[in-house]
């Protein structure tokens, strides 16, 4: 019997939270509670009845105005049109290329495509979103920063197995170097460490991970670390 938690992890800004036994791994998504919500993330297809009523448990459907994920995957983005349907306020935002080449014709109602810096008002908070392509992969990849609260939505970055509680200050660069051996994740390209070394130019208080728990250490430290461990990868990978 899968369970879908819900935390705030910064002031109306909800962490929910599946644990799937059978992939041993965690399906976070979160909402950012404003006038207009956004939703980080929709979880796939399987997990849509789950997600969307911890969704409705935070912010009311109708309030749910952007619907905006890491890049295109099913376990990001596979629910799209599921939410599109339940919240007929609400619209696809993802990066300009992302909609060119994906999501025009995957959404079922025609998406915003978000300019590389571009910031989405919500009302008290504010979301910046930020072109990483290819980081950790997908050439539409984006990742989102909350400017208020300083929270980066940084998707599949610092993923790991297991379960694993809300928030955390431990460590959470080894566990995500680990993962680099199931399938090798991440596209290791020269841009890949110096575009993270440049998320650790913003100021962050807080990282939203995708699969882990949410950090609440030295966030520019773990993710300087990060990129350091997938330069060390590249160079390995190189000779
Ligand atoms: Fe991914
Ligand atoms: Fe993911």
């Amino acid at each position: 019997m899968l369970e879908t938690t819900t935390d705030e992890i910064a002031d109306n800004v909800f962490r929910l939270s599946t644990f799937v036994p059978d992939a041993n791994i965690m399906f976070n998504q979160f909402v950012v509670r404003g006038d207009e919500s956004l939703l980080f993330h929709t979880g796939p297809r399987a997990l849509f009845p789950l997600v969307s009523a911890a969704v409705a448990r935070v912010t009311a459907l109708d309030q749910l105005r952007w619907i905006t994920f890491g890049h295109v995957e099913a376990d990001e983005c596979g629910a799209m049109n599921h939410f599109l349907a339940a919240a007929p306020n609400a619209q696809v935002a993802h990066g300009a290329v992302a909609c060119m080449v994906q999501v025009n014709d995957l959404a079922d109602r025609e998406p915003h495509p978000l300019a590389d810096d571009e910031v989405v008002d919500l009302g008290v908070l504010r979301v910046r979103s930020i072109d990483t392509p290819h980081i950790p992969h997908g050439w539409d990849a984006h990742v989102v920063y909350e400017e208020t609260t300083r929270t980066l939505f940084c998707g599949d970055l610092f993923t790991r197995f297991g379960e694993s509680v809300a928030t955390t200050s431990d460590d959470i660069v080894e566990a995500a170097i680990t993962m680099e051996s199931f399938g090798a994740p991440t596209a290791l390209t020269p841009t890949t460490a110096p575009m993270i070394r440049r998320l650790a130019d913003l100021d962050i208080d807080t990282l939203a991970l995708m699969h882990g728990p949410t950090y609440e250490g030295d966030c520019n430290k773990a993710l300087l670390e990060l990129a350091d461990g997938y330069a060390r990868m590249l160079a390995d990978a190189s000779s």
